[in-house]
């Protein structure tokens, strides 16, 4: 178990008796799954620059390798699992009362694990839908190499997933800076908290007075601002925070 569940009166405060939970996740908790980040070592972003591939203007300029990459990306993913990491997050949903996980992840494993409550910031790459006309559409085909037209308008097939430069889903992004800051538990684990706005989302539940929780095997643009990291991976420490609340709740 880990020492500082015992010793640290106010994480362990924090994690017994808060009844506002809200979670942020980043790529780093499906690395264990297999589904690579973007900023480590061998992240995503290592092998291809962002302006490169995912915003607006690399898929008008060059649609077929965006479209491949996505693809590529699609079937990396296809066969990959969800890991004690999200596992244990679909647990920690019914320990508290009101509890949000906000993801910016776009492999859906959070609700493949059980979360209910998920809400995707920056969309999911398993759904497409048209770039004229916004018509989701379904494309089984994972090998797919053609990028495929819209039957309503003829326009491209892109993935359903927020670009560089665009606008996030407005009830996603609304929904977590509300639930941000008014939370009293606030839990960022994963992501390297780069990227706005939901870099934001830690600093607005500071703000509102709420425990930030950190848990990453690295320092992030965050460390130094929140009350706790666990420097661990998500696979590793989240059962164990779920079995400490289990086990001390309610005593
Ligand atoms: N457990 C927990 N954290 C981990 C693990 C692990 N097993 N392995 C790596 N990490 C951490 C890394 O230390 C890093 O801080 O995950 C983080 C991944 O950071 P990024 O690759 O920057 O991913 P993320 O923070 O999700 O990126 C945010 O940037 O490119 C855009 O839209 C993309 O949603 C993405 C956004």
């Amino acid at each position: 178990m880990l020492q500082e569940l015992e010793t640290n009166t106010e994480l362990k405060n924090a994690l017994l008796n808060s009844s506002n939970v809200v979670i942020l996740t980043g790529a780093g908790i499906s690395a264990e799954s297999g589904v690579p980040t973007f900023r480590d070592k061998e992240g995503l972003w290592k092998k291809y620059r962002p302006e490169e591939l995912a915003n607006a203007d690399a898929f008008m300029q060059n649609p077929q390798l965006v479209w491949e990459w996505y693809q590529w990306r699609r079937r990396l993913i296809h066969d990959v699992k969800p890991n004690p990491g999200h596992y244990a997050l679909a647990e920690m949903e019914k320990l508290y009362p009101n509890f949000t996980l906000v993801t910016q992840n776009v492999d859906g494993l959070h609700r493949e694990a059980g979360s209910s409550n998920v809400v995707e910031l920056h969309g999911n790459i398993r759904r497409n839908k048209c770039f004229d006309c916004g018509k989701f559409v379904e494309v089984p085909d994972l090998d797919l190499q053609e990028t495929p037209k819209c039957e309503s308008c003829g326009g491209l097939i892109r993935p359903d997933v927020v670009w560089f430069g665009e606008m996030l889903p407005a009830d996603a992004i609304n929904l977590a800076f509300n639930v941000s800051r008014a939370c009293d538990l606030f839990i960022s684990v994963g992501t390297s908290a780069l990227v706005h706005p939901a870099a934001s989302l830690p600093v607005m539940a500071m703000q509102g007075g709420a425990y930030v929780l950190e848990v990453n095997p690295n320092a992030t643009a965050i460390t130094p601002s929140v009350d706790h990291t666990f420097y661990a991976p998500s696979g590793e420490i989240l059962p164990d925070i779920v079995k400490f609340v289990k086990e001390n709740r309610n005593q």
